[in-house]
């Protein structure tokens, strides 16, 4: 590069936004120090000892001096909070279109997985212009997921989903750090973000030579170790115009995700038939559950994750407590695609 850079480049919607309110605290902050230490210095000079000017204390207040310090600081203060406060819902607030990309972090990698089934490590090909959500979880110990020049960072979690959004304004490469101290090689563990045009994206994503349509799908799932099998055609029928949205790419995951499914058996009891010993899982995501203990949960990803995990920690109101556990026979990109199958039911 050449130069000292002090600063990232500025490549996403918030990031311009994020700077101004950088600047606008750094600079308040800073004279707001500078006057302060100024009369601070002022008053200890011309009141020091040995000057005759010493002064005993009078014990007046005059209201108008309290006012006159105290609205414009309680102003300023108002406008840094709402401001945060309006950048920071911004920044964790996904767009409902965003298109979704899983992301596991173990020591000392991030491993990606895009809607169609389409693998990387340590690198993350994004197309510009998109709003892109990433749904992050970890393997092992606490990460985080840090890209400075889309002014974005979140905490990486063992056993849970945290999720991050950001959308690209400018084609390039840019740095991925981990910045939670993970072990011996955290300072290794980086990577690169490229952002491309969302049509070179396309090509990218479908064309490269690992990736080999249905197939790859299916060489995926067999890591979980289910039979090989032709692709049920019922979830072929929505993709008909292929036109490349992450609609059409995320029914590859979701067919990863029904094999697994079929494989590990799940339907033989949660097959949705009337008086099935288990919850019919269709439209029931994102939705309110009833529990046996009379409270309720809702049915996002994470409560689906703790289910297929550890079945008796919520268990729905009116059904046995009869599901076994899946801990350690599913590994965390396995449960992604049950997760995503599970979520296309409610379409
Ligand atoms: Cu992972 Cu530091």
């Amino acid at each position: 590069m050449g130069t000292v850079r002090f600063f990232p480049p500025t490549a996403s919607t918030f990031a311009s936004e994020y700077d101004a309110l950088f600047w606008f605290f750094t600079i308040v902050c800073g004279a707001a120090a500078v006057v302060t230490f100024s009369i601070l210095m002022f008053f200890a000079l011309r009141y020091r000892r040995g000057t005759g000017r010493y002064v005993a204390h009078r014990g007046e207040t005059h209201t108008w001096v309290e006012v006159v310090w105290a609205l414009p600081v309680f102003f300023v203060v108002a406008v840094l909070f709402v401001w945060g406060a309006r950048v920071y819902i911004d920044a964790y607030t996904p767009p409902e279109d965003a298109m979704e990309i899983f992301v596991t972090g173990k020591q000392w990698m991030w491993k990606v997985q895009h809607p169609n089934g389409h693998r990387e490590i340590n690198e993350l090909h994004i197309p510009t212009d998109t709003p892109i959500r990433l749904t992050l979880t970890s393997e092992d110990v606490i990460h985080s997921f840090f890209i400075p020049a889309f002014r974005t960072k979140r905490d990486v979690l063992p056993g849970r989903y945290t999720d991050m959004w950001f959308e690209a304004t400018q084609v390039g490469e840019y740095h991925l750090f981990c910045a939670e101290y993970c072990g011996t090689e955290h300072s290794r563990m980086v990577g690169r973000v490229i952002a491309m045009e969302p049509d070179e994206y396309q090509n990218w994503v479908g064309g490269t030579e690992e990736y080999r349509g249905p197939e790859q799908v299916a060489s995926l799932s067999e890591i979980a170790e289910p039979p090989p099998k032709e692709p049920t055609e019922p979830a072929e029928e929505a993709v008909g115009a292929a036109d490349g949205t992450s609609e059409a790419q995320m029914k590859s995951m979701v067919r990863a995700g029904e094999q697994l499914f079929q494989a590990n058996a799940c339907a033989g009891c949660h097959s949705g038939a009337a008086g099935a010993p288990c919850p019919d899982l269709a439209g029931i995501y994102d939705t309110k559950r009833s529990l046996a203990d009379g409270t309720t949960a809702l049915a996002d990803a994470n409560y689906l994750r703790e289910s297929i995990l550890n079945p008796q920690a919520k268990v729905v109101m009116g059904y046995p407590s009869i599901m076994p556990t899946y801990q350690g026979r599913l590994d965390d990109e396995s449960i992604n695609q049950l997760i995503a199958y599970i979520k296309s039911l409610s379409k």
